[in-house]
């Protein structure tokens, strides 16, 4: 029997580690234990997730919270190091780029655990983002790479990885997206929940679009902040926009006075979404403007126009064949964007190789190949 044991700490995780659990726990060899750090722990940005994606209740709960990147980071090394210890798993798994993954991975690098990277390789070459920093050190401390596309491992080859560690398994936000899709909430039904009925029946003719926002360096500075919120009711008369506003979002909206311009209702806020919510908003938009990653992979899977507020993207697969738009931060950028997909119906793109709904089983075949190799004589 080989001890795995998987961390989940952000919303993000949440719906990569799904399908994960689902595969490893399917294997009689492994004992598979989950491992949530608290990094999010608001119901609509934690349990909600959780429950409709099936995630089994981690069996531990490190609830560090809130808090800057260093108290993040050093919170979740300084209580993971005793769950590792004992039982020492075989192995660890981590997902994503958030803080949780890079926390965890260098504690168990330190205890020589080997570590497993689902989301490996991706890079959007700038190292003012936190994600990337995450993503680099990660990357460089992992004994498995497994990749989403196959320009990752490319980055990986560059950086001095070796071909034996990395493993092209496809993409499993896309498993929980194909897992999910039968399920996923009517538009219509989402826009009456929240007591959007005006704008449900404005969208029914021209359709909608659907926003959101979070990244530091689009809602942390206020004027950047600003030119974009403005661009967007600009944007709302032209087409009805629903837009799911973050924690990190509300809180700088609150605190710059932004919050007044959302009172002539023209362009709607929600607190954030549940996955099923927002995946149906999603897969009947006329367009989505964004800067989360993931939903440049889920627009792409799901074949509706992106709009990704941000100069680069770790993702360029989604760019190349998919129907993601990179527009840059310009606010008058994302103005002209917005009215070609209007005026012309925006990218149609196709979906990547191997985004097929089964990227969590190849993760679990490769996981047992290495385990196996490994220790072939429990040694
Ligand atoms: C984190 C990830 C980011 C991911 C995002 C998805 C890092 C470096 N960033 O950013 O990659 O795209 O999650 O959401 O790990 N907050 C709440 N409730 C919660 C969680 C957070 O109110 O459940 C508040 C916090 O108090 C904080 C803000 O939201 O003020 C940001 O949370 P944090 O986890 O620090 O980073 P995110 O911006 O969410």
């Amino acid at each position: 029997m080989k001890r795995i044991d998987c961390i989940v700490g952000a919303r993000p995780n949440f719906v990569k580690i799904a399908p994960i659990m689902r595969a490893l726990r399917g294997r009689e060899d492994f004992a598979v234990r989950l491992i949530h750090t608290g990094q999010h722990y608001d119901v609509a940005m934690n349990a909600v997730f959780f429950e409709e994606l099936g995630i089994p209740d981690p069996d531990v709960n490190l609830e560090i919270g809130s808090g800057t990147h260093t108290e993040q980071t050093a919170r979740i090394m300084l209580a993971l190091v005793p769950v590792l210890a004992s039982p020492r798993p075989d192995m660890l798994i981590v997902v994503g780029d958030v803080n949780s993954t890079l926390a965890a991975t260098l504690v168990a690098s330190k205890m020589l655990i080997p570590v497993a990277h689902v989301e490996a390789g991706l890079r959007s070459n700038d190292r003012a983002m936190p994600e990337e920093v995450n993503r680099l050190v990660t990357d460089r401390l992992c004994a498995l790479l497994l990749t989403t596309e196959r320009s990752a491992c490319d980055n990986l080859l560059r950086e001095g990885a070796r071909p034996e560690q990395i493993g092209f398994v496809g993409n499993v936000m896309i498993d929980t997206l194909h897992a999910c899709l039968a399920r996923a909430a009517p538009a219509r039904l989402t826009f009456e929940e929240i007591g959007a009925g005006a704008m449900a029946s404005r969208a029914q003719q021209g359709g909608y679009g659907f926003v959101t926002l979070h990244r530091p360096s689009n809602v942390d500075d206020e004027a950047q902040l600003r030119g974009l919120i403005e661009t967007l009711f600009d944007i709302a008369r032209d087409i009805p926009l629903l837009f799911a506003v973050h924690p990190r979002t509300k809180a700088k909206i609150e605190a710059t006075g932004l919050g007044s311009l959302f009172e002539d209702g023209l362009l709607l806020a929600t607190p954030p979404l549940s996955y099923l919510r927002s995946l149906g908003l999603m897969r009947e938009a006329r367009l989505v403007v964004t800067d989360s990653g993931g939903m440049q992979e889920e627009t792409t899977a799901l074949g509706v126009p992106c709009l990704t507020v941000r100069d680069n993207t770790e993702r360029p697969i989604t760019i190349e064949e998919g129907t993601n738009t990179l527009v840059g931060s310009s606010p008058s950028a994302l103005r002209e964007a917005v009215a070609n997909v209007l005026a012309n119906g925006g990218k149609r793109g196709r979906v990547p190789e191997l985004w097929d709904g089964k990227a969590a089983e190849r993760i679990a075949d490769h996981v047992e190949a290495f385990l196996a190799f490994r220790q072939p004589s429990g040694a």
